[in-house]
């Protein structure tokens, strides 16, 4: 049972005058992350221990015994996944990962499946979720609505956790927690992620998976990051003011061919079209943003190429075979990260530590 619950004691309009990581303190509870909403809101040990715990998660999940363990350790809970933009893999790895770990998954992947055809508001929705479920896993176009979903809920009479799996052209936060998994994995025999040069390439404007991970690589040390994008694409100012307050180093960049053999890491990204209001995507020449099979040769030999996913025409597909190319590895990684960030959530990490000492003696 949970002792405290700080979002039930700020109101509304007191939240939105906060920085997201004045914010961040009211999404904890016991001192442990409970509303999962933003980057900003994860320090370096938190991000570590969740690390730790998803390569503990996979590694037990290698044995039958292994994965009864894990499928009794929430099986008391049942999870809301209410998807109201289209996903395939925050969804099903979302929903995989309660089946590790035992939850009951349910979904709501359409809006006009529910009573919101009846005009019935968005929270009332999810409030009528949070009757029937433990916990909330919500995609919405709408930026910061999980965050105002949240405080509602916390100031309710049934507070359950919500996570943000994509709001708007914010944030995508337990995307950018496997990306991170997935760098510190690439670069463990190499000094791990501080230090490193990260590049992110294409649509950064509309990337949420950029903003958020570009938040979360500011608690390394001496990392620098790339932003390379046409012009009109490029990072928005907020993301590099947040840098310059933290005093990361950066560089913005239209010259993607002479960064490719500087950088540790290439984050390529789709062109976010769906967000065009006149089709005007189609104007941009976005072809010098894409990652030929001849740029093989110019990347560092222990360099990594990433991509949330999905894929169009931006990384070819000959580059899948290349042992740098780490995104379909990122693809799986989100499983575990996922299914450690909900046993964090429900406090019961210490049987995971537990059994898996017991299985390296
Ligand atoms: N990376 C990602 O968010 O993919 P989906 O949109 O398929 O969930």
């Amino acid at each position: 049972m949970y002792r405290d619950n700080p979002l039930k004691t700020v109101t509304w309009p007191d939240m939105q005058k906060m920085t997201v990581r004045e914010r961040s303190a009211f999404f904890l509870r016991d001192g442990n992350p409970y509303h999962v909403l933003a980057a900003q809101q994860f320090d370096r040990p938190i991000i570590e221990r969740l690390c730790d715990l998803a390569t503990k998660i996979r590694r037990i999940g290698k044995t039958k015994g292994g994965i009864h363990f894990l499928q009794e350790l929430l099986s008391e809970k049942r999870a809301m996944l209410y998807f109201a933009q289209p996903s395939s893999r925050t969804f099903l790895s979302f929903y995989a990962a309660c089946q590790l770990i035992g939850i009951d998954p349910a979904e709501v992947r359409d809006a006009s499946t529910s009573s919101e055809i009846k005009g019935e508001s968005p929270e009332d929705s999810v409030r009528t979720f949070s009757s029937y479920f433990d916990l909330i896993i919500m995609r919405h176009p709408v930026g910061g609505f999980a965050e105002r979903i949240a405080w509602l809920l916390s100031n309710s009479d049934r507070t359950i956790p919500v996570i943000n799996a994509g709001s708007g052209q914010d944030q995508h936060p337990t995307q950018a927690l496997l990306d991170i998994y997935t760098l510190q994995r690439s670069f463990e025999n190499s000094g791990g992620v501080d230090g490193k040069k990260v590049a992110f390439v294409g649509d950064l404007a509309r990337g949420r998976t950029v903003r958020s991970l570009a938040y979360i690589l500011t608690l390394y040390k001496g990392v620098k990051q790339y932003f390379i994008a046409p012009k009109s694409l490029q990072i928005r100012d907020d993301i590099l003011s947040a840098l310059d307050k933290e005093g990361h180093s950066y560089e913005v960049s239209y010259d993607f061919e002479k960064i490719i053999p500087e950088v540790d890491a290439i984050y390529m990204t789709r062109i976010q079209d769906e967000w065009d209001t006149a089709e005007e995507s189609r104007l941009i020449d976005t072809s010098p943003y894409h990652f030929k099979a001849e740029y093989l040769d110019r990347l560092k030999k222990d360099a990594v190429i990433l991509h949330p996913l999905p894929r169009r025409n931006e990384i070819a597909i000959e580059v899948d075979a290349d042992p740098r190319a780490v995104y379909w590895r990122q693809v799986r990684n989100g499983m575990w990260m996922r299914a450690a960030l909900m046993l964090t959530i429900f406090d019961r990490t210490r049987e995971i530590d537990e059994y898996y000492e017991d299985l390296m003696r």
